[in-house]
């Protein structure tokens, strides 16, 4: 909603009374004089009219989890434990997850309040890197490299899997990097390439990496620098 029409309601009156208001600089947005009538305003702004309160800023929540195996990337569920009922913050409740895990996969999910932040993260157009350990049933052959770069046609979806990096790090283990996230991605690839995934983990999502020190079921919030860093692309990893 634009601010004069954001201070007309709250105050029963007219638009061209609440524009004079905010050019004769009787309004703060965020603790700053504002005198741009048609600034659009969020439920994450704090408004003031003459020093007087008149919408209170929610509280932006950025936050990352080291989600355990068994639990489920949802923020309700009837049957088992949630993301959302291992974060003890008082406004939990306004949180959406960006970028689901399967129940089964273990490692970093990110839960925010921020609509533009996890739509920006999500955008299939910037191609953020999601990056995945991965444990197979079966040896991983060399020639898997160059299939996952080449893509898999996934028919039930009518697509060509972007290419993906497969970084062989032992006989039944890899590291994969998406750019893209498609309903049991990895799985589906692996199991396209004749092997069965037996264990996944996800370290990384664009430049915001699972810390060592945060233990599966832990929390935190995130720092500024990965707020803004989140959704450039990530540098190549080291051989
Ligand atoms: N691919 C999968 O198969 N599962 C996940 O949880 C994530 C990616």
């Amino acid at each position: 909603m634009k601010l004069d029409r954001l201070i007309a309601r709250h105050e029963s009156t007219g638009r061209n009374r609440a524009r004079q208001a905010i050019i004769g600089g009787r309004v703060c947005v965020d603790d700053a004089v504002e005198t741009g009538i048609d600034r659009e305003m969020g439920r994450f702004n704090r408004v003031e009219l003459d020093g007087v309160l008149i919408q209170q800023a929610e509280r932006l929540l950025h936050i990352m989890l080291n989600k355990p195996v068994g639990i489920v990337s949802a923020t309700l569920d009837a049957e088992h434990r949630t993301v959302l009922d291992l974060i003890d913050d008082p406004d939990r409740h306004s949180l959406h997850i960006v970028g689901r895990l399967d129940k089964s996969t273990s490692g970093l999910v990110l839960l925010t309040n921020d609509g533009r932040w996890s739509k920006k993260l999500m955008d299939p157009n910037h191609k953020v890197a999601k990056v995945y350990r991965v444990e197979t049933r079966d040896p991983i052959p060399p020639e898997a490299v160059a299939a996952f770069a080449a893509g898999f046609y996934f028919h039930t979806e009518d697509l060509t899997t972007l290419p993906a990096e497969l970084e062989i790090l032992s006989e039944r283990s890899a590291r994969l990097t998406l750019h893209e996230g498609r309903y049991h991605q990895i799985k589906r690839m692996f199991h396209r390439t004749g092997n069965r995934v037996t264990a996944l983990h996800r370290e990384r999502i664009g430049l915001i990496a699972l810390p060592d020190d945060l233990a599966p079921g832990e929390w935190r919030i995130l720092t500024d620098n990965e707020i803004q860093d989140s959704s450039s692309r990530i540098p190549k990893l080291p051989p």
